[in-house]
């Protein structure tokens, strides 16, 4: 069992990790500033748990990873004196369209938190991480199922702080890989993750507008919003919309434990792997999903391409099963019922 450190672990896909790590054993600090999430999450995974408020294998630190005082708080926040063993990253800024208007918030956010991170682990000797990259990395692909050895071509700068995250963490792990204590690496790069825990208690609660395809449609669903805009129905695609690698928000926690185990069993490595379901679908077939899942109507209009969309990202899942001898097992169904039982306990997220 080990000592983590969690950043970011109160939004949607840490306080589902959390959850798998607290019930695979480990401890845990959590380390967020709440800009894109709410304490009420980790709350929640206190008690599916099944652990009390006060235990001391959850502890939260509300800070900013940009802050050498908050990392340092976190550092030496574990109970004994075995120290944090490794961290898992999930700390960061996420809105593409944001990062279009806001390049310095995200380049300050992803790219210097992320440094000052790494700074903070080398100062207190941990040399463990793994890291949240993103399939948006692979930009417009050329080839589709996208296998890790694809172009990196990121067309945002979301996408381009990420890459720019990827590349400091090839050059520390090269810098330190003939040293006493190399460090050990995953970058995990994610396609669409979605849905929510079974129980209903934990999902994603986008601010505002949401800009992604299954918050929207879930929010059409429970009324909040009238009709879905479906972006583009004259895609190269079997029914003409979009399609993408969903994968449930529970695959990609359990992703992230098998991805740490691997880490910690073996030699130093850096690992840099596609999490997805390795399975397309479209965007109707996702409206018609939801719609039988939830039993509710989901109204839909088919308008122009959204700008930067590309017709099909579906991963080559292969290396992540091979390397971690994980892979997903939830099916769009799965994904739409949970997201469901989410949104309708919870018709205005944590209520933050
Ligand atoms: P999220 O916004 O729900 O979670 C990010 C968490 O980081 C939030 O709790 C937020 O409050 C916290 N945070 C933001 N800035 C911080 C700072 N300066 N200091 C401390 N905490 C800070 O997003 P998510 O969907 O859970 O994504 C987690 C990670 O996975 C992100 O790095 C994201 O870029 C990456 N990712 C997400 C997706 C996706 O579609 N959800 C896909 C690929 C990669
Ligand atoms: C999915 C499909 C849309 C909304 C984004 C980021 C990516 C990654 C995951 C972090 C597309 C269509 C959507 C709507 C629609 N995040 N759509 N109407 O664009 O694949 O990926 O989230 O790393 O970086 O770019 O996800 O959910 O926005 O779109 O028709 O209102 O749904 O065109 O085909 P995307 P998405």
């Amino acid at each position: 069992m080990a000592h983590l450190l969690i950043t970011g672990g109160a939004g949607f896909i840490g306080s589902h990790t959390c959850l798998v790590l607290l019930e695979a054993g480990h401890s845990l600090v959590v380390l967020d500033n709440f800009a894109n999430s709410s304490p009420e999450s980790l709350i929640r995974v206190l008690e599916l748990a099944e652990l009390g408020f006060e235990s001391e294998r959850l502890r939260v630190i509300e800070g900013d990873i940009r802050s050498e005082a908050d990392l340092n708080r976190a550092f030496g926040a574990t109970p004994g004196s075995t120290g944090i063993e490794a961290v898992i990253h999930f700390a960061g800024l996420k809105a593409v369209g944001e990062s279009v208007a806001h390049p310095l918030r995200y380049w300050d956010v992803n790219l210097a938190g992320s440094r000052s991170l790494l700074a903070a682990m080398e100062a207190h000797g941990c040399r463990n991480l793994v890291f949240s990259s993103s399939a948006t990395l692979y930009g417009y692909p050329e080839v589709v199922p996208i296998a890790e050895t694809a172009p990196i071509q990121p067309i945002n700068p979301y996408g381009h702080s990420k890459a720019a995250v990827e590349q400091l963490l090839a050059d520390l792990y090269g810098a330190r890989l003939q040293s006493q204590t190399p460090w050990r690496i995953a970058r995990l790069r994610y396609f669409n993750p979605v849905g929510a825990h079974p129980s209903g208690r934990i999902g994603e609660d986008p601010n505002g507008t949401p800009n992604n395809l299954f918050p929207f449609v879930s929010q059409v669903a429970i009324g909040r919003r009238k009709q879905l805009q479906v972006f583009g129905g004259d895609w190269p695609t079997a029914d003409g919309s979009g399609v993408r690698d969903y994968i449930h928000v529970m695959d990609l926690a359990e992703g992230h434990r098998a991805a740490l185990d691997v880490l910690l069993a073996e030699p130093p490595q850096l690992l840099t792997l596609n999490l997805g379901s390795g399975q397309g679908h479209s965007v109707l077939e996702v409206v018609s999903a939801f719609g039988a899942a939830s039993g509710q109507p989901v109204p839909y209009e088919i308008v122009p391409r959204r700008a930067g969309d590309a017709a099909a990202t579906v991963a080559d899942a292969s290396l992540a099963h091979g390397r971690l001898g994980w892979r997903t097992s939830r099916t769009l169904q799965d994904m739409c019922r949970d997201g469901w039982a989410w949104q309708s306990g919870n018709p205005k997220g944590y209520g933050k």
